[in-house]
């Protein structure tokens, strides 16, 4: 697969078979989030890989019962993944702070691997983040930015609607069209 197909097949999985994630694949999927680039190379990140049925149905006690995702979390997928950031080991430039930017970028290329890996994955940020904390015992100065499940689809969900390029790429200045 190359990486334009990785690129428009990925989509957010919250339907998942039981079949379990081999131990050299989870191995390189998290490679993957290791080489993402970040804030002067701070790499601000930390991940925790939980696979205790007990502890992911904890952790889904974070989630909201109107989060799509939180079946998938609680007993579906044989992974779930949480990432922590910490915002002191990386940038704040003009209030724009970098560890969500460094922690995101990390994720989502978590997530193209497992693509390519044939494994679906979906952000999960809607949850209690004290309560996810508490579940995973994560140090007070990190924050606990987003989850995913990871794990084999049931199905490849057909894709969710995006802005055509027109309506979001300007040519050199704001609001002038750019013309392909
Ligand atoms: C920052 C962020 C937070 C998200 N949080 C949730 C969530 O809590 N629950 C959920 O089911 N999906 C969540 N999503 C998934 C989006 O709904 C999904 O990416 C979007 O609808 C586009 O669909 P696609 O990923 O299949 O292309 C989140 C996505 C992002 C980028």
């Amino acid at each position: 697969m190359d990486l334009y197909q990785v690129l428009q097949g990925r989509r957010s999985i919250r339907k998942y078979k039981p079949d379990p994630v081999p131990a050299e694949t989870l191995a390189k999927i998290l490679d993957a989030a290791r080489i993402a680039p970040s804030w002067k190379n701070l790499q601000c990140w930390k991940f925790i890989v939980v696979q205790d049925p007990a502890r992911k149905e904890r952790l889904a006690e974070s989630l909201p019962p109107t989060n799509p995702a939180l079946k998938a979390i609680r007993e579906q997928a044989p992974v779930v993944i949480a990432l922590c950031a910490d915002p002191e080991q990386s940038g704040v430039q003009d209030g724009k702070e970098y560890y969500l930017l460094d922690a995101g970028l990390a994720m989502q290329q978590l997530m193209l691997a497992a693509y390519a890996e044939g494994l679906g994955t979906c952000w999960v940020c809607l949850f209690d983040e004290a309560k996810a904390k508490a579940v995973l015992q994560v140090p007070d100065r990190y924050r606990v930015v987003g989850l995913t499940p990871l794990g084999v689809p049931e199905r490849q969900p057909s894709p969710r609607p995006r802005l055509e390029l027109k309506e979001i790429v300007f040519a050199e200045v704001w609001g002038r069209p750019y013309e392909q």
